[in-house]
């Protein structure tokens, strides 16, 4: 028996492991991409939004809605961007290579075309947050009438253990604490979290870049955007492989149950000390869906083997 396709939105700041997890929603027929909504983050809002438009015409799916969203966080400005590792365009100095998008985006924006999504499908709809959570944290809070209409929230943020933007914090959850507290601690959609401690043991090597780029024009296009970001992993990490962390939780929105998740409260750390941003386990209140564990080589895998078909 076949599975029914899920409707899929996907909210991201594109970023270079946002543009594989982007092309690899492309890829996959489990899902139909209803939307791509932006939010600031690795790059400015504007660099976001005009590169989601690109990574999808790249991936032959410039019909595909996409519409802005924050520009900053809830509460704090936070000007911290991870220009270092994605490349002053965000997708490691190829943005303006890949090809012109065709429709300007959405004038309505990313929380009334999220709504819209919500609204119109018939079937609930699965949302995956790969970037801060300011867009999803505004959502619930205007729609609350709509949190039956999620399916799920896949959110690819936080760490149990080490931070890679602060010791102790996650960049999707420094970027904008306040919004991931928000969504991480309210009992109306099961939330999955996807955290630094998994997408950190499944670095993609020389290997799996290399048949990316030999799949064909587009894994050849992405294999080239992955080179900056390539050398910031070897410069910070010493290792010649890439975390395409977004792709993993995207990934576990295509395929549910990829990912073996425990089920623990999260709170986040909204102080303004050296803890802020952190995610901590424990405590009382709703629990989420922690993704610790999986077969990453077949995650690997499984990534690469679908974008390969893109050619
Ligand atoms: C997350 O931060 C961003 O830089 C990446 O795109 C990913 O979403 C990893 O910490
Ligand atoms: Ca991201």
């Amino acid at each position: 028996m076949s599975r029914a396709v899920i409707p899929l939105v996907i909210d991201t700041d594109p970023g270079v492991d946002d543009a594989v997890a982007i092309m690899l929603a492309a890829a996959s027929p489990e899902v139909d991409l209803r939307a791509v909504t932006t939010v600031f983050g690795n790059v400015p809002l504007p660099n976001t939004t005009a590169n989601a438009r690109r990574v999808l015409a790249l991936a032959g799916r410039d019909d595909v809605p996409v519409a802005a969203g924050a520009a900053r966080p809830l509460v704090h400005p936070q000007a911290e961007r991870a220009e270092a590792w994605h490349g002053d365009d965000g997708l490691g100095g190829r943005a303006s290579e890949l090809p012109e998008p065709g429709a300007e985006p959405d004038p309505r924006g990313a929380v009334a075309v999220l709504a819209a999504v919500l609204r119109e499908s018939a079937e609930p709809v699965t949302i995956a947050p790969i970037g801060p959570l300011t867009n999803i944290a505004l959502l619930l809070a205007v729609h609350p009438e709509l949190a039956p209409r999620i399916r799920r929230i896949v959110w690819m943020g936080g760490s149990l253990g080490a931070g890679n933007t602060t010791g102790v914090a996650e960049f999707n959850a420094h970027c904008d604490p306040e919004a991931a507290h928000r969504v991480l601690t309210q009992a109306d959609v099961p939330v999955t979290m996807v955290p630094l401690d998994l997408t950190m043991s499944c670095p993609a090597g020389p290997e799996w870049i290399g048949a990316l780029a030999a799949g064909g024009p587009r894994g050849e296009a992405l294999a080239q955007v992955i080179t900056h970001y390539r050398t910031a992993f070897r410069t910070r990490y010493g290792i010649d492989a890439v975390a395409v962390h977004d792709a993993v939780a995207v990934l576990e929105a295509i395929l549910p149950g990829t990912l073996t998740p425990t089920s623990m409260a999260i709170r986040v750390a909204c102080d303004l000390g050296p803890a802020r941003g952190a995610t901590v386990a424990g405590g009382a209140g709703p629990h989420v869906g922690v993704a610790l564990d999986a077969d990453t080589d077949a995650v690997l895998a499984e990534i690469l083997t679908r974008l390969r078909t893109l050619g």
